[in-house]
């Protein structure tokens, strides 16, 4: 048994999509979430400096002494999580390798989709954990960068014309690329996925990112006999700009209330180490 929380960060509140599933298969969890919500998006920026970025945000949550991390953050898994992993003592799970595996796993005509930020519709890690996984696999990709803005605006409501206009222009393509399965590469986009869903239509499944992600986590502590052994954990919130705005926007999110336990934190140098 390991009593030590889980760190999980994203740049904003998409992480949360990992927080939800996490906080539903293993509710007895202490988890430790920061976003970066000074700095978001991280989708439109270098490799060099998402590298820059992941690893303040590493170094942070390491600062309380966690037993794994979740990078919930398609961005920051898929623009050299992998190099930077193995430089710390711990776990560090990113989100695309058990979406790559899901998507493998769940397609049946072998032609899947992927949404995603520029930086990580630009980097192949997506289509060689997929091709690992199941090769010969077609793989269809479209960045939305308008998404992750329109999801911090807090405009996610099915019937949001805008969102919906943007959506329906992205998704044009992928439409007719007859796939079969689509992977919301980017961990905000299961806050629209009503609204991809009813583009797409009934034959396109969605793979959330985030939520495999605590599944795989999940594995992971069972396996290692670290799982906390309580019956409820807490939940504890930092954030790098407003926390009002986050905590109201992630208590809808979340369906429960965080406000108060929603602290502002700034990312200093001392927190580049391993
Ligand atoms: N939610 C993130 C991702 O999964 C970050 C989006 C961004 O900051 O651009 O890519």
């Amino acid at each position: 048994m390991d009593s030590r929380p889980i760190g999980v960060f994203d740049s904003g509140l998409g992480g949360l999509t990992c927080v939800k599933k996490l906080m539903e298969v293993m509710p007895g969890e202490d988890i430790i979430y920061l976003g970066d919500t000074g700095r978001v998006p991280y989708g439109g920026r270098s490799r060099e400096t998402i590298i820059k970025y992941a690893r303040e945000d590493i170094g942070f949550l390491r600062s309380f002494d966690i037993k794994a991390v979740a990078a919930a953050c398609g961005t920051v898994s898929t623009n050299g999580l992998e190099e930077i992993a193995g430089d710390y003592p711990i776990p560090v799970f990113g989100v695309a390798d058990a979406a790559a595996r899901a998507a493998a796993e769940l397609t049946r005509t072998g032609r899947v989709g992927l949404i995603g930020t520029r930086a990580s519709i630009r980097s192949t890690a997506y289509d060689e954990k997929i091709l690992r996984c199941r090769p010969g696999t077609k793989i269809f990709k479209r960045a939305c960068p308008l998404f992750v803005p329109l999801v911090e605006e807090g405009r996610v409501g099915e019937d949001d014309p805008v969102l919906r206009m943007v959506a329906e222009q992205y998704l044009e393509e992928l439409k007719l690329a007859d796939i079969d399965v689509l992977i919301l590469g980017c961990t905000h986009y299961p806050l629209i996925a009503g609204t991809v869903a009813s583009i797409m239509g009934p034959g396109v499944k969605l793979i959330d990112p985030g939520a495999q992600t605590a599944l795989a986590l999940r594995r992971y502590l069972a396996e290692h006999d670290a799982l906390s052994g309580r019956e409820r954990g807490r939940q504890s919130y930092f954030v790098t700009d407003s926390a009002e705005d986050f905590g109201h926007a992630a208590s809808l999110f979340l369906n429960s209330h965080v406000e108060g336990d929603v602290r502002r934190v700034s990312l200093e140098e001392r927190y580049n180490g391993k």
